[in-house]
């Protein structure tokens, strides 16, 4: 029985023979780059299932067939005006157990964003996807590299939580309404009003955001944190 399947192609056949398209220079060797790149680390990950992870079908010579999802992330927020604190535990769950699991098979992400997060809405489900920047760094001897990719992902999962519980892009106004004293009074009528409420009537929670905020938390302390590990 044939699936459906999503289709991520490179340009590279089309313009192997003349590599320009009109007045566009097509880099057909960072294109094949890109792709080498991107293949490697989907073949890698076929071999390592898990439920938050894109899975890949196979590829051709300029094409990674891919599970296929309705929208990304960013799009479904776009979309949906109230998202509860319940629906951001989730997925920040989710997240810090994909971001765990590849971390521990030495794969490192390195564009974690709301694009690159793809959603069933009816179910909450989301994958990570996109691992076009992603490095396999199994040897030892790589510590700067390894070091400056997880923390590339910390970072990057941090503007993704910040994006979910206050919309905004900036992290200084993230902390001014979500401090780790939680001392300010954000406005009740935003939507985040509500979030900020369940956050502080909620000790594991608070603590969870106070870490998040501060300077040197990492993935795996995250995915440890009682209320990650909580229902
Ligand atoms: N498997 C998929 N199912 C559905 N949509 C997808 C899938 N993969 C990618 N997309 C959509 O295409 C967009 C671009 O894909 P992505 O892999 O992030 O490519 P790029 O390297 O260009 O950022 C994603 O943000 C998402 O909206
Ligand atoms: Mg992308």
């Amino acid at each position: 029985m044939g699936k459906w399947c999503a289709v991520k192609s490179f340009d590279i056949e089309i313009y192997t023979q003349d590599c320009t398209a009109g007045e566009t220079v097509i880099d057909v060797q960072g294109q094949k780059t890109a792709f080498e790149r991107e293949k490697s680390i989907m073949m890698r990950l076929q071999d390592l299932p898990h439920p938050n992870i894109i899975q890949c079908y196979g590829t051709s010579s300029f094409e990674i067939y891919l599970e296929l999802y309705p929208m990304n992330l960013g799009t479904y927020l776009n979309q949906t005006k109230k998202i509860s604190m319940e629906t951001i535990h989730s997925w920040m769950k989710q997240l810090l157990s994909a971001l765990e699991f590849v971390h521990n098979h030495h794969i490192y992400h390195n564009d974690v964003s709301l694009t690159n997060i793809l959603i069933v809405p009816c179910t909450n489900r989301i994958v990570l996807a996109d691992w076009g920047l992603s490095r396999y760094l199994p040897n030892l001897v790589d510590t700067y590299l390894i070091e400056h990719d997880r923390q590339q992902d910390a970072l990057n999962l941090r503007r993704v939580f910040i994006r979910l519980l206050t919309h905004c892009e900036s992290e200084t106004m993230a902390r001014m309404m979500y401090d780790t004293e939680f001392t300010l009074d954000v406005c009740p009528h935003t939507p985040d009003g509500q979030r900020r409420e369940a956050i502080l009537h909620d000790p594991q929670a608070r603590s969870f955001v106070s870490n998040m905020f501060s300077e040197t938390f990492t993935i795996d302390e995250l995915a440890q944190d009682p209320w990650m590990k909580g229902d």
